[in-house]
């Protein structure tokens, strides 16, 4: 095999990898679950990441509308604030590859959405309570669509 053949050959597999990966990056790795939803299969400790972020959100909701239902706009806004885009700390780059593109992408408008309800709080409770009713729409839609499971 001469040199040109050996760069060609290398080339089609750095572009084979990088298709892989591309396509990884947009459907993830998920099996069919038993109650019909997309299981997105993950390491334990990847699931208990993302399970330890999602009780932060259920945290966050009781926070919010128990601010609201106080008038206190300030509390509203650290726990906006502290749930919001912001938060979203480095998800590993394996983890990524594993969840689907319309995952990620609920995912992320979730987390902008808190950043929305903190807005809300510059106009009262009844703004507030409007965009996180908004933003609870997408934790419906990502659970009816998605479950994890673990490769071990
Ligand atoms: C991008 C998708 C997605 C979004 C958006 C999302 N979740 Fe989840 N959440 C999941 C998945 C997947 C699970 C695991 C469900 C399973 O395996 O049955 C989960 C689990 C949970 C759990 C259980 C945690 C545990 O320890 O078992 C809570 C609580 C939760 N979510 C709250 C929320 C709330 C509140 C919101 C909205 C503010 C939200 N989630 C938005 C995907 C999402």
């Amino acid at each position: 095999m001469n040199t040109k053949m050996l760069s060609i050959l290398a080339i089609l597999l750095w572009v084979a990898t990088a298709a892989f990966v591309g396509f990884r990056f947009m459907t993830g790795t998920t099996v069919e679950a038993t109650d019909g939803r997309e299981a997105i299969v993950l390491e334990a400790a990847e699931r208990d990441f993302i399970l330890t972020e999602m009780r932060g959100f259920l945290v966050g909701v009781q926070e919010i509308i128990s601010a609201a239902n106080d008038g206190d706009m300030d509390e509203v806004k650290k726990t906006a604030h502290r749930i919001g885009s912001a938060e979203v700390e480095g998800v590993p780059p394996e983890t990524m590859l594993k969840l689907p593109m319309a995952f990620k992408q609920l995912g992320m408008s979730t987390h902008a959405g808190f950043d929305d309800v903190g807005l809300a709080a510059e106009i009262g409770p009844d703004a507030v309570l409007q965009a996180l009713e908004e933003n609870m729409s997408k934790c419906i839609a990502c659970h009816e669509t998605y479950r994890f499971t673990t490769s071990e």
